[in-house]
Formats: structure tokens, C-alpha cells, sequence
């Protein structure tokens, strides 16, 4: 029925007495108006959506920026003793170097990561990725030997390092050709013998029956692996038996880990993704730890339990290297319901840390927040609470679009300062101010040229990270990406593997992040701790003058 239709029916009702025409007439009239006024309101919004998309987000309009403000590349090497010596550390003091960063085990306690005395520990890390990704493999290991580029990373002042892996590397273990580990071909010994290892341990379990992936790790298929069952290293020199070695995935990571620990960093291993790929788009099949509710859609299907399985079967191997400090649950969670998800989150988190915890009670869990690492206001609602107590480091990424929840407001590299840091308050920065519990700034990033935007949201960041003095990890050490070999703009590193970028990035991490490049001429950790003195920080106050608490900082 149309409105014509609808007016005349009213009219035939009320023309009975006077009184019921005006009333009808009065009802066609506020009809009229309400429908003028729905229309008018659906357009402005239909007209506003666009406009703010526009205003905030399409129209950009960013160019080079110059980054005067800083001192020249030649300057930031010089004046910050920024390392272009690669391999210092190889040639150096091994001893000096082997010795921990920081005494363990690590703990949490109200707002900081401390060591095993109780005094802080300020966690100064690198992303590196690669095994999260299509090829299965931490990048650089066909450029330089693993114990070189760990070696660079902590010449650089890194105390420790954020390692991604993916489900489907766990559940698949597949082989990884040669030529992405060519410049490691000591994995083929260190292989062998890790899987003797492994077998030992295997037997010595504490808890649970095996992955089926164990299947294929340890035992192999057969024949094929001769060497597997005794703890004999395989000789490729004189007898060539290589051809009987398969380096899986596995191996390399855990090969990596190893040589990070060896050098004394810190390991932080992150489930990134549920398909082995880039992250982080909008494909469901990897937007949250668990997938099965799609149904057969996704090429890797996990359960939570799975999830859970494969945690448990990458950390196991690690039990026993106390360098190996903890586990980031999962990469950036996301779902159109966005901050909604953090309940259900909590508790599946809560869930794998206790069952981590069975294997190992001192590992951190690292828990991102939701809306894509950004959120973590349900903390106060829902905190994490494991069995073990003091474990739970709370984790934020931080990017230049990050923000774009915010339509009215604009993605973060578009931000004033005011703005931007209100928002780290809201979202995070409140976990610091309150004494409630460590933030580790496990992502952010900037690329070596920056655009206006990208250097807008750099300065506002190292300003507020600066002034909260959260722990943080950079992304991310690789100067290519797996896929196409594409250049990353975002890198610390050049192709070489070995050489710092030692540019404005560098720069604001030494001067207001507190990374310290290892100097042999520097006393052993003992004396020295590379943990930032504990110093009080003092928050910055949100926009719109709410107040912080400072009483408990
Ligand atoms: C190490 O520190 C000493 C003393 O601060 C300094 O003179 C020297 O240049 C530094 N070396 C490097 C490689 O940074
Ligand atoms: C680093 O040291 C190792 C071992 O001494 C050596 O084989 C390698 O070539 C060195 N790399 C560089 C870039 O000097
Ligand atoms: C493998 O181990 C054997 C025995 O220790 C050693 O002779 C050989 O050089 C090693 N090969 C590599 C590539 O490290
Ligand atoms: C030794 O094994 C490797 C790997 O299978 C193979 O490429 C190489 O040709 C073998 N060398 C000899 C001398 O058989
Ligand atoms: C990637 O590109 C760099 C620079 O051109 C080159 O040195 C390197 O060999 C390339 N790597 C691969 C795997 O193609």
C-alpha cells in the first residue's frame, strides 16, 4: 500500500464527523513530516559516513617528511655509538656476552616485569619474523648463520626477541628446502641430534599423549630417519648420509630459539596466525584463535583445544632454557563484534596459560588486547587470572592506520598528541598509571622514509612510551618479506643481515626507549643491569584533564 493509497483510506475513515477530519488530517500531516524527517536523517547519515571517511582516513594528503629534527645518519652513529662494527660480539667477550640480560625466572608485580631479586626488568625487543609465514622459516637464515644475525640483534641492544609462528606450521611440520636456511647447513648435525634429543625428552614426559605432528617430528617415516633413534650426531662429512636428514620447520625454530638463548637474549614466541601467511587481513579463518565455528571453510581448521595442543607441542622442547621467558597467546584477535570479544578471550587465554603452566609455572603469558592488539579496557572487567599468580603480561600493538575503530576521530597517524595519547590511556596506558599489571608494547612500527603521517604518529608514540615506560618490541628486524621478496621499509636491518639501519628509529629507541647497544668495553650484567633504572614514570594527562592516579607509580 502507498502513501496515496494510505491518505485516501483515511480520508473515506474520518470524513464521518468534522472532529475525525482534523484528527486525520493532523495524522497525515505528522505522517508527512515524520516521513520528510526519516529521509532527511538517513541522508545525512548515508552523506556523513563518506564525508568522515574523507575527512579522516581518505584524505591524507601526506608527503615525505623531513626528519631535520633529527641528527644526520652519520651524527645518530657517532653520537649513540649506534653498532656499524657487525659482529662485534662474535669476535668479543663470548663469556661477557652468554650472560643473561637479566636474572631469571621472570615475574610480574603490579605495573613491571622484575627479575628474580624483584627489581624491574624492562623488556627491549625485536619482532623477526618468517615462521609464521608461507615459507615456514624465521627470514635472513639464507643471508647470514642464525648465531650472527643473534648476535647482531643483541649488538643492537636488544634484550629480547618476539618469534611468531603460525598453527599450520605446527600441525603440518612441513620439510623447508635448503635454500631458505643455505647459509645454516649445521642444521643438518644440530637437526639429528635435536631430534635424539627430543626423544629422550619425549620418554621423560611430564604430562600428555603426543601430537600427531609428533608422529612426524620424531619418528619420521621409518628408514628415514636412521640416525633419530640413537643420540649419534649424523656425519655429512666423509660418509654423506644428508640425504637421510629432512629439516623440518620445527627444527629450524627451534635451532633459532636456541641461538637467540645462546647469545643471551630473551624469547618470547607468539602464535601469529592460524594459516601460514601475512597478517593481518579480514579472513575470518585467522581472525581469532579458534576457527571451527566456520565449518570446513578454512584450509587449517583449529579448535581452542588444538590451539591449546600446539602451544603446549612448540614449548616443550624449551622447558628447560629459562631464556625462553614466555608466550604471546595470539596475534592481534579481531572480529566484526571488536571489543565485544574480550570475555570469551580472557577466558580461553586464561585456559592455555594454565595448561602452559603445567609444563613450565615461570613462563609470562603475553595477552594482546582485541580490536587487533589494540583494547584492553575489558581488563578491568575481565583480567586474566591463571593458577599461577603474577604471570600475566598485558600486551598492545600500536601502528600509524591502528585507530581506525575511531571513524570520527581518525587512524592514529592523523592524530595531535592530546588525541592519540587519550587514547593510549583508554585503551592501555591506564594498566601503568593504575598499577595493575605490565604492558608490553609488542608491535609498532615505522617505515625508514616516513610519509608526514607515519612520522606524526612515531613522534606522538616514542613521546607517550617514553612517558609511561611500557615495555615494547619492535616490528620487526627483517629487511625483506617472505612473499616476492618484497623490500621492508620497516626493517632495522639492511639486506646484509648484519648492518643497522642506525636512522631516526634507532635514534628515539636509544634516546627515549632506553636501548642500549652492547659495548664489550661495558661491565658483565651483574654490575649493570640492562633494565632501565627503575625511574618513576609519570603519565601523561589524557585530553580532556581527567587525572591519574600517580600515588601507587
Ligand atoms: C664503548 O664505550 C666506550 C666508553 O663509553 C666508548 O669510548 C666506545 O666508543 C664504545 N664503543 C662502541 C663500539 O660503541
Ligand atoms: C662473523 O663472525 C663469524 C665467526 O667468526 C664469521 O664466520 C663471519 O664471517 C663474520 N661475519 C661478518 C659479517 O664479519
Ligand atoms: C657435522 O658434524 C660433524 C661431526 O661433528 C662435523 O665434522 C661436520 O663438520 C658437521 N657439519 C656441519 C655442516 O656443521
Ligand atoms: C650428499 O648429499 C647431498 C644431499 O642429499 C647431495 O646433494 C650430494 O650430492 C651428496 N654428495 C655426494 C658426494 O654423494
Ligand atoms: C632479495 O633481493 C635482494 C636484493 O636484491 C637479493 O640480494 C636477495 O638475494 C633476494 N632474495 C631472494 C630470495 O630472491
Amino acid at each position: 500500500m502507498n502513501n496515496a493509497e494510505a491518505e485516501t483510506d483515511i480520508e473515506t475513515e474520518t470524513s464521518s464527523t468534522a472532529n475525525g477530519k482534523a484528527v486525520g488530517r493532523t495524522a497525515v500531516l505528522s505522517r508527512r513530516f515524520v516521513l520528510l524527517a526519516s529521509l532527511v536523517t538517513f541522508l545525512f547519515i548515508i552523506a556523513l559516513v563518506p564525508y568522515l571517511l574523507y575527512r579522516n582516513i581518505l584524505h591524507q594528503n601526506f608527503r615525505e617528511a623531513s626528519l631535520d629534527s633529527y641528527p644526520s645518519p652519520k651524527k645518530i652513529i657517532a653520537k649513540l655509538h649506534c653498532p656499524v662494527k657487525p659482529n662485534a660480539s662474535i669476535t668479543g667477550n663470548l663469556e661477557a656476552r652468554r650472560q643473561p640480560l637479566f636474572r631469571l625466572p621472570l615475574r610480574t608485580h603490579r605495573r613491571n616485569i622484575v627479575d628474580a631479586r624483584g627489581e624491574r626488568v624492562k623488556l627491549m625487543s625485536t619482532n623477526w619474523y618468517g615462521a609464521s609465514d608461507e615459507d615456514f622459516v624465521p627470514g635472513g637464515l639464507d643471508v647470514r648463520h642464525r648465531r650472527e644475525i643473534a648476535a647482531t640483534i643483541r649488538d643492537m641492544g636488544f634484550n629480547s626477541v618476539r618469534l611468531p609462528y603460525s598453527d599450520e606450521m605446527v600441525m603440518t611440520n612441513p620439510d623447508v628446502p635448503m635454500k631458505f636456511w643455505s647459509q645454516n647447513a649445521d642444521l643438518l648435525n644440530e637437526t639429528a641430534r635435536r631430534r635424539s634429543h627430543r626423544r629422550t625428552n619425549e620418554r621423560g614426559q611430564r604430562t600428555r599423549s603426543p601430537l600427531s605432528g609428533d608422529q612426524v617430528d620424531t619418528d619420521e617415516e621409518g628408514n628415514r630417519q636412521p640416525n633419530s633413534r640413537t643420540a649419534q650426531p649424523v656425519y655429512i662429512d666423509g660418509k654423506n648420509d644428508t640425504s637421510n636428514i629432512i629439516v623440518k620447520a620445527l627444527d629450524v625454530f627451534d635451532a633459532v630459539i636456541t641461538a637467540l638463548t645462546d647469545e643471551g637474549i630473551a624469547v618470547i614466541v607468539n602464535d601469529h596466525i592460524t594459516q601460514a601467511r601475512w597478517c593481518c587481513d579480514a579472513n575470518l579463518c585467522d581472525a581469532t584463535w579458534s576457527n571451527d565455528y566456520l565449518g570446513k571453510v578454512c584450509r587449517i581448521r583449529q579448535t581452542e583445544e588444538q590451539w591449546i595442543q600446539n602451544w603446549e607441542h612448540v614449548m616443550r622442547p624449551h622447558i628447560d632454557n629459562p631464556l625462553v621467558i614466555g608466550a604471546d597467546l595470539r596475534n592481534e584477535n579481531r572480529s566484526p563484534l571488536g571489543k565485544m570479544l574480550w570475555a570469551t578471550w580472557a577466558a580461553a587465554a586464561e585456559k592455555a596459560a594454565n595448561r602452559l603452566h603445567a609444563l613450565q609455572p615461570n613462563w609470562l603469558m603475553f595477552v594482546e588486547g582485541v580490536a587487533s592488539g589494540n583494547y584492553l579496557q575489558g581488563v578491568r572487567s575481565h583480567p586474566v587470572n591463571p593458577t599461577v599468580a603474577n604471570r600475566v603480561v598485558y600486551s598492545a600493538h600500536i601502528y600509524g592506520w591502528s585507530g581506525w575503530g575511531s571513524l570520527l576521530k581518525g587512524p592514529y597517524w592523523s592524530r595531535d598528541f592530546a588525541s592519540f595519547s587519550y587514547d593510549m590511556f583508554d585503551n592501555w596506558g591506564f594498566l601503568l598509571a593504575e598499577d595493575i599489571a605490565p604492558v608490553w608494547v609488542g608491535e609498532f612500527g615505522a617505515p625508514d622514509r616516513p610519509n608526514t603521517g607515519d612520522l606524526n604518529y612515531w613522534v606522538n608514540l616514542m613521546s607517550f612510551l617514553d612517558e609511561v615506560d611500557a615495555d615494547w618490541g619492535y616490528w620487526a628486524l627483517n629487511p625483506r618479506k617472505p612473499s616476492g621478496n618484497e623490500t621492508e621499509s620497516y626493517s632495522l636491518l639492511r639486506d646484509d643481515w648484519v648492518t643497522p639501519t642506525c636512522d631516526y628509529r634507532m635514534y628515539d629507541m636509544l634516546a627515549k626507549l632506553g636501548l642500549r647497544p652492547y659495548n664489550s668495553t661495558w661491565p658483565l650484567p651483574e654490575t649493570t643491569s640492562t633494565a632501565a633504572p627503575t625511574r618513576t614514570a609519570r603519565p601523561v594527562a589524557p585530553a580532556d584533564g581527567k587525572q591519574v592516579p600517580l600515588g601507587h607509580l
